[in-house]
């Protein structure tokens, strides 16, 4: 595990976006899940401030972890979230934009999705591989879209699973713990007071942050890298607080 421990929220947005087009340089395609959230937001904006000329971003693929079942247009959409910060200030095909079809019934969307990256993407042991997925994680230690209250969606047979946020009902499409742990590489992208908690309860191991659906991402590669700010890693032990 590679913690990787910055000032604040914009200093990991830039470090991290620089990480990421620095993976991209000497690959001719690259397969990407993306997370919703605010400290992504931030990233794209950078790539679209700092890099969007310097990319060939027709060899990237965007795919996501996760995506609120809402329309595109809705402002709970992870898509509408990436076009507003970064696809309509790049260059990249529209075939490279796979969304998850939030508009769609749940249950259906996610077969699908789940078919779509089984034909999209190499695949171990039958589970599609991606290149690097991006995760997030909430205040009550959830990733992606699988929450502590149904922490069995995680083992899920099905690459992606039909979630609901625990206050707000709302309904997810998410990538299942099999497809995350599957990944060449995962980055947790984590910023800001309010995860410090969790943040050192999933990094330390602490007696019960096995409760929490963050503390499951362990690929099975080893590349499992952190990028936090000071906020996030106040309580871990090499940052004394
Ligand atoms: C989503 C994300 C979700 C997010 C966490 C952290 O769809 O909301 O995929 O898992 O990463 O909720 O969000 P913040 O970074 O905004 O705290």
């Amino acid at each position: 595990m590679d913690l990787k421990i910055y000032k604040n929220k914009q200093e990991v947005a830039e470090q991290f976006s620089s990480y990421f087009v620095d993976k991209l340089r000497d690959k001719d395609t690259f397969h990407v899940a993306l997370s919703g959230g605010s400290t992504p937001k931030i990233v794209f904006d950078v790539l679209a401030e700092k890099f969007a000329g310097k990319v060939d971003w027709s060899k990237v693929h965007f795919y996501w972890g996760d995506e609120r079942c809402v329309p595109p247009t809705d402002n709970e959409s992870n898509y509408k979230m990436t076009v507003d910060h970064l696809f309509s200030k790049i260059e990249v095909p529209k075939k490279n934009i796979n969304r998850i079809l939030g508009e769609k019934d749940p249950v259906n969307e996610a077969m699908r999705y789940a078919n779509l990256l089984e034909i999209d993407l190499d695949r171990i042991e039958g589970i599609p591989q991606f290149d690097l997925v991006i995760l997030g994680m909430g205040d009550d230690g959830h990733t992606a879209s699988i929450f502590p209250h149904e922490i069995e969606l995680w083992d899920s047979e099905d690459h992606c699973v039909v979630a609901t946020h625990p206050e707000s009902g709302q309904k997810r499409v998410s990538i299942n713990g099999k497809v995350i742990n599957t990944a060449k590489e995962v980055a947790f992208l984590v910023t800001g007071a309010s995860k410090a908690e969790k943040v050192e309860a999933v990094v330390e191991k602490i007696e019960g942050s096995e409760a929490y659906p963050a503390s499951l991402v362990n690929p099975s590669s080893g590349n499992l890298v952190w990028f936090l700010d000071e906020e996030a890693a106040a309580k871990l032990n090499q940052n004394p607080s």
